[in-house]
């Protein structure tokens, strides 16, 4: 199988150590992808929310499946162009990639298919954000209507703070803050079986202690020692099931990677967000662990014949991965500095990274690395992703050194 793989972060590194290790895999492009996944195929160049160019090289290079990691190509239309082609593509049309490409429009999804979510007004002008602030009280909760980034949700408990991210976006959605540990589940699916893989837990906060703004992810956990055991059943349930057929009913089937991104309430759990992708950095975690070989699992899905694949098999133990951030992230990015340590380490997966004329590997975005590792306990995980971490130097390097540590110490606790 000739597999071409759309995209540049830890995210798409990861995926393309899977597709790489995969013994159908015959070919393996990454375009544009980054130096670390030049060491498992060969890279390509394309604009990748490029729809027309995506399918255009697709086609030139023969491929069999296009895996499609970061959102904003599907959401530009991507898989509908490679698709066009007559070529299966591992991720959903544009129409379905609304899940994530808007919240309002998740948040209707969501309704009419009865899916416990957080309570909910779309507002449009300072006063209706107000009005919304004022319903549910603080913590407030205001989320860009559009994709951000992991970036365009504002959590504080300072009203004027929610009051001007609302005025900054325009379209927000203002909700209700949902207290609980936060999991986040993939799902892979043709539109109508799904597939769970094993939860993560994801560190949003830049700082330790889940302090300062939001970012993409700074590391993540898999498994959860803490989760409920029939968590994932209970979610398949009462959210994925009903949320793929409310996509069907719409006409805009979803086929790809459905992301559910819960926090675990005294209600039970309930859905802060859905994304239509793979999550970084929670992709490192989780797939470093699955022993199902990952290409013919998203051609199943590609192809709508995962209902006759085997279950999926998973290695024991645990996965941590640590994510290593330029300075100035999330508000900028430093480019240039020099990384030491970094080139052709096992579980050192790639971001913001380039390659320098004269070879050197320089920082080139926010999150630079994700360092992952696995062991037979978290804590061994843990300390194996450190491990790593420590091998690593830039100038300005930022990572939390509290990853997963709430999760050995047993201080996650559902309500
Ligand atoms: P999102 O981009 O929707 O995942 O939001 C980013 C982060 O903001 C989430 O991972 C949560 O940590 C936080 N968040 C979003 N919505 C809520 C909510 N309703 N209640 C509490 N925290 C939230
Ligand atoms: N780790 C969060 C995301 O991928 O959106």
């Amino acid at each position: 199988m000739r597999v071409l793989l759309i995209g540049t972060g830890g995210r798409e590194h990861a995926i393309a150590a899977a597709l790489a290790a995969d013994p159908a895999v015959t070919a393996l492009i990454c375009a544009p992808g980054n130096p670390g996944m030049a060491a498992l195929g060969t890279l390509a160049d394309v604009d990748p929310v490029d729809p027309g160019a995506v399918a255009a090289l697709a086609v030139e290079l023969g491929a069999d499946l296009v895996v499609v990691g970061p959102e904003a190509p599907l959401v530009a239309g991507v898989a509908d162009a490679v698709r066009a082609k007559g070529i299966p593509c591992f991720g959903p049309s544009q129409a379905a990639a609304q899940l994530e490409g808007s919240k309002a429009f998740a948040k209707d999804v969501m309704r009419a298919a009865g899916v416990p979510t957080a309570r909910s007004f779309v507002c449009t002008t300072p006063d209706e954000v107000a009005a919304a602030l004022d319903e549910f009280g603080p913590p407030y909760v205001v989320k860009d209507d559009g994709l951000a980034a992991g970036k365009g949700v504002v959590v504080t408990e300072d009203r004027a703070e929610a009051l001007a991210h609302g005025a900054a976006c325009g379209r927000v959605v203002v909700e209700e803050y949902l207290a609980g540990p936060e999991v986040s589940l993939f799902v892979v699916t043709d539109g109508v079986s799904a597939v769970p893989l094993q939860p993560a837990q994801d560190f949003k906060r830049i700082f330790d202690g889940d302090q300062g703004p939001n970012t993409g992810g700074m590391g993540a956990y898999s498994p959860l020692p803490w989760a409920p055991p029939d968590l994932v059943e209970e979610v398949m349930a009462r959210v994925v099931q009903p949320t793929l057929a409310e996509m069907r009913r719409r006409d805009a089937q979803f086929n790809g990677t459905l992301y559910v991104g819960l926090a675990l309430t005294a209600d039970g759990p309930k859905v802060i967000e859905f994304n239509c992708r793979f999550g970084d950095p929670e992709t490192q975690a989780v797939l470093a662990r699955l022993e199902t070989p990952l290409a013919g699992v998203l051609h199943a899905a590609a192809v709508g014949r995962l209902a006759e694949d085997p279950p999926l098999a998973w290695r024991s133990g645990a996965a941590v991965c640590v994510v290593m951030a330029s300075a100035g992230y999330p508000a900028s990015a430093s480019r240039g500095d020099v990384i030491t340590g970094a080139d052709d380490v096992p579980g050192v997966l790639h971001a913001g990274t380039a390659r320098r004329a004269d070879g050197a590997l320089v920082t080139a975005g926010g999150r630079v690395l994700t360092c992952t590792a696995l062991g037979e306990t978290l804590a061994e995980a843990r300390d194996a992703a450190y491990e790593l971490v420590r091998g690593i130097a830039f100038d300005g390097a930022q990572f939390r050194t509290d990853i997963a540590r709430a999760a050995i110490d047993g201080n996650i606790s559902v309500p």
